[in-house]
């Protein structure tokens, strides 16, 4: 079976590099690897890539960044060829970036089939371009691998056929256990002059969040706020950097924050597992932060991740300063509960999915009414 694995930007690399590895355990697959460049930098991208010890991609897209038409279409048109050369049984595609929406409808529309990993995940928010993203790909994916409860309730919701619809868990915990022994190891807390337990850490990414300068603000205020209880450590987003340095955010930064470059995956999970409390807005990190145990509070009005809510350690805090600066008060003063792993996140998602894939052979699943 010739299956071809989409990958754009960071977040998806976390997700594939555990099914790679599982797929290149059967001889039966050849595993094509596309990376279609929406994220390029060594930061971004290459040192994930060492981290995870995802192989070079077999081939690179180089589409770069852009507004969402730019990136979508420069994906389904460098991709296009790709596949009528390789002729895959299958496409995979993760998340719920713009690559996995243009792979997926590039790949869906030749007559080759589709497995979203991680489907069905809803935040129920259309202003949010993921949602967008994640809608699309669901609505035409033949194989909907879900990693939480929610995501096959709200396919069932959307009228997705029962037999498309794989409950396997998550596989960004997959990556998590693989790596255990390397990121237990990284000495980061330490170079950075903390103690274990004894900070938090920050990310901000989403364009809601960053790219108004008045919100941004009221976030960047709320965090030197709680910066004076607990030092902060600030792994800063690109797209995040330049909203920061645009409104020469230097002037607000309090003491208690440290914004130092992006991470990598293995550096920064070690710096989360070892913190006493994540506000984030990030999808992922609500799950990796249940994962571990480690306090979230949520700088966002909705969750799509809501297991991490009901099961895991997150709270959704929304972004209002004086509640943001509230909550971690209070989860920095009050005994957090520690939560519990949700199902299936069991570090054997990869496995799981990969079976099916094998049994079904890559078929496209058409729809029985
Ligand atoms: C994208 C995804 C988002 C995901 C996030 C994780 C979409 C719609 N958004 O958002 O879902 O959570 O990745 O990071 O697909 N840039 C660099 N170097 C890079 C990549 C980007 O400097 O390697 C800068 C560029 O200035 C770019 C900006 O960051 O314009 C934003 O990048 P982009 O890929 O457009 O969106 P993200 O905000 O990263």
């Amino acid at each position: 079976m010739r299956i071809v694995n989409v990958v754009g930007a960071r977040p998806n690399f976390m997700k594939m590099a555990p099914l790679l590895r599982e797929m290149r355990r059967h001889p039966d697959i050849v595993t094509t690897l596309v990376h279609t460049g929406q994220h390029y930098d060594d930061a971004m991208a290459g040192q994930i890539f060492r981290d995870l010890e995802l192989p070079a991609p077999d081939i690179s897209l180089e589409v770069g960044s852009g507004s969402h038409a730019y990136q979508t279409a420069e994906v389904m048109k460098r991709l296009e060829g790709v596949l009528k050369d390789i002729q895959p049984h299958l496409v995979v595609v993760v998340g719920d970036v713009n690559s996995t929406l243009a792979a997926a409808v590039t790949a869906v529309k030749m007559g080759i089939a589709v497995a979203h990993i991680e489907a069905g995940l809803r935040s129920f928010d259309r202003a949010m371009p993921e949602e967008i993203n994640r809608l699309l790909t669901d609505a035409i994916a033949d194989y909907l691998f879900v990693t939480e409860e929610s995501g096959r309730e709200n396919l069932l919701r959307e009228g997705v056929d029962r037999g498309k619809i794989h409950m396997v868990g998550n596989v960004m915990i997959d990556s998590l256990e693989q790596s255990r022994s390397v990121w237990e190891r990284s000495d980061l807390v330490a170079r950075l002059g903390l103690s274990r337990g004894g900070y938090g850490v920050v990310t901000l990414h989403r364009p809601s969040n960053v790219d108004d300068p008045a919100t941004l603000r009221g976030l960047v205020k709320a965090l030197s706020e709680v910066g004076r209880r607990i030092p902060l450590v600030f792994p800063v987003h690109p797209r995040t950097r330049g909203r920061l340095e645009a409104m020469e955010a230097e002037s607000v930064i309090g003491s208690g924050a440290r914004y130092i470059p992006p991470l990598g995956y293995l550096d920064f999970i070690a710096l989360v597992a070892g913190s006493s409390l994540v506000l984030t807005d990030s999808g992922g990190l609500q799950e990796e932060t249940t994962a571990l145990g480690v306090p979230c509070l949520t700088l966002r009005e909705q969750t799509e991740r809501p297991i991490t809510v009901t099961h895991g350690t997150n709270r959704i805090v929304g972004t209002s300063p004086d509640r943001i600066v509230e909550e971690a008060t209070r989860a920095l003063t009050e005994q957090q509960p520690g939560g519990t792993r949700p199902p299936l996140w069991d570090g054997h998602a990869a496995e799981r999915i990969v079976a099916i894939i094998r049994e079904a052979g890559g078929h496209r699943v058409v729809a029985r009414g």
